[in-house]
C-alpha cells in the first residue's frame, strides 16, 4: 500500500542518519494530526496502532478508518500494531492487513521468545507483513527500576533471537522505559551502537516520552532508527480538551474543540520529526 515497507524504511533511516517516529495514535483526530505533520514536512510516518486501541476501535474497523486517513498522503504512511503479546491478535491483524506487527514475548525466555517470534514472523512474511521484536523487557517507568548494563539486553543474545527469527526491526531494552521519567535516564548506547553497527536489523527506541532533545541525537547518531511516542500523544490530547473546555466554557461546538485538540496533537508530532531529523526523509 504505501511501496515501501517499514524494514525497507528503516534501513534507509539508518544509511541517512535519521529516525523516523513511530505515533501511537488511539483514534481519528490523532491519527489526522500525524499525518498531517509528516505530510507537511515531507517525512516517512509510522502509525502504531496497541493493543487497547484495537480492542476498543475494532481491528477491522481501526484498519479501514487509517487506510481512508492515509489513501491520499503525499507520505507513506505505514501501520504497525504496538506491543502485541497475543499471537491470534497479531495474526488476526496480519489478515486485516496491517502493514507491520510487533511481537513482544520478551517476558518469555528466549528459546520461548524466539519460537513466539518465528511463528509470527512466517505467518507476517507470506502476506509481507514486517515484524517488530522484542528483547530484554522494556519496563515501565512506574516500576521504578534502576537501569545498568546488567538490566538491559545482552549483544550475544540478540545475535541469537535475530539469527533465529529473522524479524525486520528489533527493540532491545537499552535503558528506556515506557511513561513519563522521574529521574535520570541511563542509557546504554554502546549496545545500540554494536547492534547498529554489527548487525543489518533496524534498532528501534522505546518509551521515547521524556527523554531529552540531545538523548534522541545521541541514539540516533548510534544506530536508532525507530523511536515510539505514545504517552506524549496521550497528554497532549487530554491536556487540549480539559484547557479548551476550562478557557470556553460556553461553547458548544464539539468541531471547535477538536480542531483544538487536534493542533496540540500536530505540533507534538511535528517537533519530534524535527528532533528526529526525519523532514523530506520522502526525497531525501
Ligand atoms: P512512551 O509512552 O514512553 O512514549 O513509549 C512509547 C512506546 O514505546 C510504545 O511502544
Amino acid at each position: 500500500m504505501t511501496g515501501i515497507n517499514m524494514g525497507q524504511m528503516l534501513l534507509k533511516a539508518k544509511e541517512g542518519q535519521y529516525a523516523i517516529g513511530a505515533f501511537n495514535i488511539f483514534n481519528y483526530i490523532s491519527a489526522k494530526a500525524a499525518i498531517k505533520a509528516a505530510e507537511d514536512l515531507n517525512s516517512f510516518l509510522i502509525l502504531q496502532t496497541s493493543v487497547g486501541t484495537v480492542k476498543q476501535i475494532g481491528a477491522s474497523q481501526l484498519i479501514e478508518m487509517l487506510n481512508i486517513l492515509r489513501s491520499d498522503t503525499k507520505v507513506p504512511v505505514i501501520v504497525h500494531l504496538d506491543h502485541c503479546k497475543d499471537v491470534s491478535l497479531a495474526k488476526e491483524c496480519i489478515d486485516k492487513e496491517w502493514d507491520s506487527v510487533m511481537i513482544d514475548a520478551s517476558e518469555k525466555s528466549l528459546i520461548e521468545n524466539i519460537d513466539t517470534t518465528l511463528e509470527v514472523k512466517c505467518y507476517a512474511e507470506k502476506k509481507n507483513v514486517t515484524v517488530e521484536g522484542e528483547l530484554g523487557v522494556i519496563r515501565g517507568v512506574e516500576e521504578e527500576i534502576i537501569v545498568d548494563e546488567e538490566k538491559t539486553t545482552k549483544y550475544s543474545e540478540v545475535v541469537e533471537y535475530l539469527n533465529a527469527t529473522g524479524i525486520d526491526a528489533i527493540a532491545p531494552a537499552v535503558g528506556t522505559a515506557h511513561g513519563l521519567y522521574k529521574g535520570a535516564v541511563s542509557i546504554n548506547y554502546d549496545l545500540v551502537k554494536k547492534i547498529s553497527k554489527n548487525i543489518d536489523c533496524p534498532v528501534v527506541i522505546h518509551g521515547g516520552t521524556g527523554l531529552e532533545d540531545d538523548v534522541f541525537k545521541r541514539l540516533i547518531r548510534n544506530g536508532a532508527t525507530k523511536i515510539n511516542i505514545s504517552t506524549a500523544l496521550k497528554h497532549a490530547y487530554i491536556d487540549a480538551c480539559r484547557e479548551y473546555i476550562q478557557t470556553n466554557n460556553e461553547e458548544y461546538n464539539p468541531l471547535k474543540l477538536d480542531a483544538y485538540v487536534e493542533s496540540k496533537i500536530y505540533e507534538v508530532v511535528k517537533k519530534h520529526i524535527i528532533t528526529f531529523n526525519s523532514v523530506d526523509s520522502v526525497t531525501r
